[in-house]
């Protein structure tokens, strides 16, 4: 039977298969058909199997501008915005920010489009998020955290930003059913109790970043607590934990003091 093709009635069908927002769904996948009956037969079809709306469509609003999402890479959460405004509110006119592990780019551009003569660039392992990245006019670098970005930005860092995984292991085989049907662990896996990863950049990111210069994470639960030590250790000051409005942490913004107590990650 073919999908109804005016918004109520795919809202219903929708709704009836379990999606929450099916209004809004219907929405975009009758605007992404543009009235060719075969192609919304297909993309509900793709939908109904659980793939993410973002890739059917090939893009998802994050603060404001249109990102593209190709498929495979992580599609950008609406609940890292606040991250990125806080990214935008720290980084000067003419300043510096990197954007580790970037996906889509969505925070990357969202830092480009709103301090047009700032050097954004920003870094991902899976190469389909730096094509999909690249194509969102991000200077993009393929690799682990900060190892492919240009050393000559080391020490002039205004701002570093970063959704990096931060799952707890033990955490992971509780996501959404369909996460893993359709993405990476890769996006999600943050190893034992989620701050592998997280360890590792507040310990790299004293290299990359000026003095004063601002770190803002993304996390969850407990992690905050847990990486109290290794911040203080660090030299980095003014840590302050991000809460959404249900009271739920989901970061940190910190900032790198002027005595750096160890010279962390250089090596040398
Ligand atoms: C949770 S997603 C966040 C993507 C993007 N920041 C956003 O909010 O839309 C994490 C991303 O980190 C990348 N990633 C995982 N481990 C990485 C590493 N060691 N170095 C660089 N990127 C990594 C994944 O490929 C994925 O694109």
């Amino acid at each position: 039977m073919p999908v109804p093709n005016d918004l109520g009635a795919l809202a219903a069908l929708l709704s009836g298969a379990g999606f929450i927002a099916a209004s809004e769904e219907a929405h975009e996948l009758l605007a992404r058909a543009a009235g060719d009956v075969e192609l919304l037969d297909s993309l509900v079809a793709r939908r109904l199997t659980g793939e993410p709306l973002a890739w059917i469509t090939g893009s998802v609003v994050f603060c404001g501008l249109e990102i593209r999402v190709d498929p495979g890479v992580y599609v950008p959460r609406w609940q890292s915005e606040p991250l990125a405004r806080r990214a935008v509110a720290r980084l000067p006119t003419n300043g510096v920010a990197i954007d580790l592990c970037t996906g889509a780019g969505a925070i990357a551009k969202t830092l480009i489009t709103n301090h047009p003569s700032a050097r954004v660039v920003a870094s991902d392992v899976d190469e389909r998020a730096v094509a999909c990245a690249t194509a969102n006019g991000v200077e993009v670098y393929c690799g682990d955290l900060f190892a492919p970005l240009p050393r000559t930005l080391e020490g002039r860092v205004d701002v570093v930003v970063g959704v990096v995984p931060y799952v707890p292991a033990t955490a992971l085989p509780l996501l959404q059913r369909d996460t893993f049907a359709f993405e990476s662990p890769l996006s999600y896996d943050g190893g034992g109790d989620g701050t592998d990863i997280l360890r590792r950049v507040l310990t790299d990111s004293p290299r990359f970043l000026r003095r004063g210069g601002a770190l803002l994470l993304e996390l969850g639960g407990e992690q905050a607590e847990a990486l109290g030590d290794d911040l203080g250790r660090l030299g980095y000051l003014d840590v302050a934990v991000l809460a959404d409005d249900d009271g739920d942490v989901r970061g940190i913004e910190a900032t790198l003091g002027a005595d750096q107590p160890c010279s962390s990650a250089r090596g040398d």
